[in-house]
């Protein structure tokens, strides 16, 4: 009798216990991939706010692009038990393996931005429509550059490329995207790329590394620019922007033949560069539509409710097809940044100065 008594109390304990324990609500693991990039560190700011506000608990770790850093914090999450996991990831290769301990461990797991590739232990995936940035960007030059007209004045513009990470997922549907509306150009001759290095293969940038992007930029330039301008820079990334701008000031560029150069996450550096005009556009991501998104997915994996989904087919990761949000890509110039991320409440006046 006494031993049964001894028990019941022993269960009553930890019940009370445990639930104080969950009392202040569920935890939610984000893993982001760096804090060099402007972008990511909005990101996680976002959506630790808007988990917070919801009653979540919040851990917020970035890798720094240190692939083994972030399958450690990975682990780490898991062995803790989080809740639920929200991973942007660094190269997603790598943590096929932390991941699935986190699926044998019941924990869900929300892919952030990047698809996490070659796992069935990913349920909602949050993103932007990759393939699209890669349009937008490829219009505004079609656009800009008026390739048409030029095609039927016989004229021709030089174009070089800086594709993003080849670990990333979202670098090839953006550069399928460029190509699904340049590459007629490139066949007819109204682009050159006197590189030559027009594939993925020879354009993508490893973790998308600013650095890599202007010594590419700088080789290009000496080897095939010496007699004549380089009229476009078609690049992935704000990083890649600021890369190809310092290579263009070493190599003597002015205003007087500074080429349309594109970019993507409209950051504030970017955003500067486009009011001053040596950055020609960027692409606008809204994290905090990215964050309201991924949010919904947290509550429907905890909560049990129904996230809102865009898109069942193109986000094979190679094991299953992921469930999906995709927000939508807009392009930021000096025509319309006031409109869209000052007015928009994305940046404030001052941060542009
Ligand atoms: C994101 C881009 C970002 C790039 C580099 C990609 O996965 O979709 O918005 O510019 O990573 O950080």
């Amino acid at each position: 009798m006494k031993k049964a008594v001894a028990c019941l109390l022993t269960g009553a304990m930890v019940l009370s216990m445990s639930s104080a324990v969950f009392a202040e609500g569920e935890t939610v693991g984000i893993l982001m991939p760096t804090q060099s990039s402007e972008r990511w560190i909005n990101d996680g700011n976002n959506m630790k706010a808007q988990l917070e506000e919801k009653g979540y608990n919040v851990e917020l770790q970035y890798a720094e692009d240190d692939t083994a850093q972030q399958v450690s914090q990975l682990e780490n999450y898991v062995g803790k038990g989080v809740d639920c996991l929200v991973i942007a990831a660094v190269d997603s290769g790598v943590l096929v393996n932390a991941e699935a301990q986190a699926k044998e461990a019941g924990i869900p797991i929300i892919a952030y931005d990047r698809l996490l590739m070659d796992t069935d232990a990913v349920s909602y995936y949050a993103t932007f429509d990759n393939k699209g940035v890669g349009t937008v960007i490829a219009n505004y030059i079609k656009e800009t550059k008026d390739l048409d007209a030029a095609r039927e004045a016989g004229e021709s513009y030089t174009i070089e490329f800086f594709m993003g990470s080849p670990d990333d997922n979202n670098a090839l549907f953006l550069y399928n995207g460029i190509m699904e509306v340049l590459q007629e150009y490139l066949d007819d001759g109204t682009l050159v790329c006197k590189s030559g290095r027009t594939s993925f293969e020879d354009t993508c940038i490893l973790r998308w590394s600013q650095e890599t992007a202007q010594a590419n930029c700088e080789n290009i330039l000496t080897a095939n620019y010496a007699d004549e301008d380089i009229d476009i820079c078609c690049t992935a990334f704000d990083g890649f922007a600021y890369g190809v701008k310092a290579a263009l000031l070493g190599a003597g560029y002015t205003t007087e033949n500074w080429p349309l150069i594109t970019g993507q996450d409209a950051e504030v550096m970017a955003t500067k560069n486009i009011i001053d005009g040596t950055q020609t556009m960027s692409i606008y991501k809204d994290t905090r539509l990215l964050a309201e998104k991924a949010v919904s997915m947290v509550d429907a994996v905890l909560q049990g409710s129904e996230p809102e989904i865009n898109d069942t087919e193109q986000y094979n990761n190679g094991s299953i097809t992921v469930p999906t949000y995709m927000c939508t890509p807009v392009a930021v110039d000096q025509s319309n940044y006031q409109e869209i991320l000052i007015d928009g409440g994305y940046y404030t006046e001052d941060q542009l100065k």
